[in-house]
């Protein structure tokens, strides 16, 4: 069997999505993938039909060896776009073999270790009533962990807005790190107080603080028993990993900026996290990230796959294929997906009571309606842009 054509599809049912189609000389027989990497979709599109000239004419079957290619001819390895790319095609080529075997592909990674995979999703609002609200119909749809933020990438600490500097970019949000260090800690009193125990609750910081404010952070959310901190810290700030992990025992989870096995093996090696948020779409795919997942069971790390609603349903498929056959599974962050979504690529995964189910179909189970998504084409868009006060540029 020979790849004949890999088609790059950007589309945009709601958002941007980067679906591959991998075509074979087999009449009929294709696999799906996914490299969305939001706010830099065209970029890898690129990425994507560049290094496909070099797999044209291979066997799709011999994935190793194709992700090993991938990745090594470029001399300039890995980094976010590349990796997103080369995820895109594998997750394809797992569609393929699984298509073939007439098996999904969770069954072709080992088996299931579980019979479904725990999600927890987002609670929100301007205040601590009405997110405590958010979480309840949450709760009521069978959610058993919900993520709780006031606003969203640090709306407590919001504390004006620039417009657009030209058509078509995003506002700025002016941050300071002062009164959302002051307030998260009381939105998770109130829920802790307001929803009792059996709930579990997560938060996620955004990478938004210093060391030390990550560390307070950890510290004063202690009592409030968090499932995971997220993103304390921006991962590149290795050296003070160690001052966050021992300021308290609020477990904490990183990783969904990260891209390789070398950016997630010393997190593991010296036990500065909990829970790796890698996923397939932007970790090279499903062979690297089952492999990370692999490295990170002797460290009692656990998975935590980013699911926001910038990874799309054939992503999501891939992410609930690995966690369903390893051991070290911890939980799925999951996000419904735009109505128009569910129509370009059919077939997604089934969310019940709080936990999604891999699809029983051969291969993914997903398909990719090429005339529809050609019908939304794509939509300029920028991540969100943050500044302090004083007009330095801050991450978010
Ligand atoms: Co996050």
């Amino acid at each position: 069997m020979k790849i004949t054509e890999v088609k790059v599809v950007v589309t945009c049912p709601g958002r941007n999505f980067v679906f591959v189609k991998v075509m074979t000389d087999e009449p009929g027989l294709y696999g799906v993938g996914e490299g969305t990497l939001n706010g830099s979709e065209l970029i890898v599109a690129e990425a994507i039909r560049h290094i496909s000239h070099l797999i044209i004419g291979h066997d799709p079957h011999r994935i190793e060896d194709i992700w090993q290619l991938l990745y090594r001819q470029g001399y300039w390895r890995g980094g976010a776009i590349f990796m997103a790319a080369i995820a895109a095609i594998d997750i394809a080529l797992w569609d393929i073999k699984g298509k073939v075997a007439n098996l999904p592909v969770y069954q072709l990674l080992g088996g299931k270790a579980r019979d479904k995979v725990m999600c927890y999703t987002h609670a929100s609002g301007r205040d601590e009533v009405e997110c405590e609200d958010s979480a309840r119909q949450i709760v009521e749809r069978g959610f058993r962990a919900v993520r709780c933020q006031v606003g969203n990438y640090g709306a407590q600490g919001i504390v004006g807005i620039l417009p657009p500097l030209s058509p078509g970019t995003p506002s700025t949000a002016i941050y300071e790190p002062t009164p959302y260090l002051v307030n998260a800690p009381k939105l998770f009193a109130h829920m802790r107080a307001q929803l009792g125990n059996e709930i579990e609750l997560l938060h996620d910081a955004h990478e938004q603080l210093d060391p030390i404010a990550a560390a307070r952070m950890a510290k004063e959310m202690e009592p409030y028993r968090l499932f995971f901190l997220e993103d304390p810290l921006m991962p590149e700030h290795r050296e003070s990993w160690s001052l966050v992990r021992q300021a308290s025992v609020t477990p904490l989870a990183i990783g969904e900026i990260l891209t390789s096995r070398w950016d997630c093996l010393p997190l593991f090696m010296n036990k500065w996290i909990d829970y790796i948020r890698i996923k397939p779409i932007h970790g090279g795919g499903i062979s690297e990230v089952k492999k990370i997942l692999t490295l990170a069971e002797p460290f009692n790390v656990r998975s935590a796959m980013h699911g926001a609603a910038d990874i799309g349903i054939i992503g999501q498929a891939a992410s609930v294929a690995v966690q369903s056959v390893i051991p070290n599974f911890g939980i799925q962050e999951y996000t419904r997906h735009p109505e128009l979504a569910y129509e370009v690529t059919p077939g997604a995964c089934e969310l019940r009571e709080g936990h999604l189910y891999p699809n029983e179909r051969p291969g993914l189970g997903i398909d990719l309606d090429e005339a529809l998504a050609a019908k939304y084409p794509y939509q300029r868009a920028f991540m969100p842009l943050l500044r302090r006060a004083d007009g330095t540029v801050h991450v978010y």
